[in-house]
């Protein structure tokens, strides 16, 4: 008479109609599947990496409402690079870190040595958490010097309903945390370190993703504390402490004469802390597409390198040629950026010559962190308006008198 699925549905709802939403949460949480329970002893000898992916196979099969992995606190998880890959039979699947996670304590004993892509990743995982205390450590530290390919540490992809939080990310070889692919995210809470002069170590780097949001975190990075690239829409940043590391940066956007897309992105209550970069665009020559209807709001920096700086001439080699094309950079504003620069040029729209920028400016108030110096802009190709006082002055930008 009544089928599995409507019998669970049954559930669901009596649950929900008994107890509050706290309580009918953990109920409707299980079962729950402890990778310890898989084989795995989290003492940092033994390759967990199969035990982990059992477990993995036991919460996605569940036909529960829901189903949860925990690993759990006080242990040390040695692991292989893996993918959690879904769909799965449940609609919500939790997972539960406490414990740590490390990676092979060399890079050549990673599997995959020479052709690391990424360490950790959740693929095709619709409503899918990933939370608590834990932390994932890519030992970094032996890759950076080494000229081989570095993996990304932890990723999700092609997923909705994401939400992550509460996790400490520490020294991964490359980039932290990607989002690629992801409809609807939630990102809190999260705290992110590796030293300054650690390569290609972006905090958080969303592409192709449409309504996320990113906040509370500390990220303290030797790249982009995050980095926002092509298909991004409707990506909300706010509460963030981002110091060391190269700023917030919306690109880089049109490399290779790539047709990149960033639209609606909103970045308020940032603190950049001696950062190299504060809220910046940037783009490489001959590129195609447009970044636009994007804010930065609400904005402190301390004693930081370029605290405002759209690049539309970005380079990360030696040389790169001059090209006509160029991403469209437009409807962009900067609203309320108090604090100090390290820099003597404090606003920067270095824009395309053949496609000029259109950049809005309001309550600027930067000033030189060395005593007695002041500090300037320089801007070519920008248009837009500047309202009230602001400095340092924006020239090329009209005053509104509005
Ligand atoms: C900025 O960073 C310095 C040193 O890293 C730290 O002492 C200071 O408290 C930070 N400032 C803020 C406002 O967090
Ligand atoms: C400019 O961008 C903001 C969002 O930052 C948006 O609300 C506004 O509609 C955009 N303006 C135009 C003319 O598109």
């Amino acid at each position: 008479m009544f089928g599995r699925e409507s019998f669970f549905q049954f559930i669901v709802i009596i649950v929900a109609l008994i107890f509050p939403l706290q309580e009918a949460r953990r109920i409707l949480l299980s079962p729950v599947h402890n990778v310890l329970d898989y084989g795995a002893v989290g003492d940092d000898l033994h390759d967990d990496t199969e035990a982990i992916l059992e477990a993995w196979k036991a919460t996605c099969e569940g036909s529960f409402f829901a189903s949860t992995m925990v690993i759990p606190p006080g242990k040390t998880f040695y692991v292989n690079p893996l993918t959690f890959k879904g769909p799965c039979k449940s609609s919500y699947i939790n997972v539960e870190i406490n414990g740590q996670i490390v990676a092979p304590k060399h890079p050549t004993q990673w599997r995959c040595y020479n052709n690391c892509e990424t360490w950790i990743e959740f693929q095709g995982v619709n409503g899918i958490s990933i939370h608590g205390k834990g932390t994932v450590d890519g030992r970094g530290q032996i890759w950076w010097d080494l000229q081989i390919k570095r993996p990304t540490a932890f990723k999700i992809s092609d997923s909705s309903n994401v939400h992550l939080s509460g996790l400490h990310f520490l020294n991964n070889p490359r980039m932290h945390v990607v989002l690629d692919g992801l409809q609807s995210a939630n990102v809190e809470d999260l705290h992110i370190h590796s030293p300054e002069k650690s390569p290609n170590t972006d905090g958080i780097h969303v592409a192709h993703c449409k309504y996320v949001s990113i906040a509370h975190s500390t990220i303290r990075t030797g790249d982009d504390c995050i980095s926002i690239v092509d298909g991004a829409s409707h990506v909300q940043v706010n509460n963030i402490m981002c110091g060391p590391g190269h700023g917030i940066s919306i690109g880089s956007l049109g490399k290779n004469g790539a047709q990149d897309r960033v639209e609606y992105i909103h970045v308020n209550d940032v603190i950049f802390n001696r950062s190299t970069n504060g809220a910046r665009i940037k783009t490489w020559q001959g590129g195609r597409g447009y970044a636009k209807h994007i804010t930065f709001e609400r904005i402190s920096v301390i004693d930081t390198d370029n605290p405002i700086i759209v690049n539309q001439f970005y380079c990360d080699h030696e040389i790169c040629s001059n090209q006509e094309n160029a991403v469209k950079v437009s409807n962009v504003t900067y609203r309320h950026v108090v604090g100090t620069s390290k820099g003597k040029t404090a606003v920067t729209l270095d824009c395309s010559t053949t496609v000029p920028c259109e950049v809005f400016m309001e309550d600027i108030h930067i000033r030189s962190s060395k005593e007695g110096e002041s500090v300037k802009s320089f801007c070519t190709s920008a248009h837009g308006w500047v309202k009230g006082t602001n400095v340092p002055q924006v020239s090329c930008l009209e005053q509104d008198r509005g």
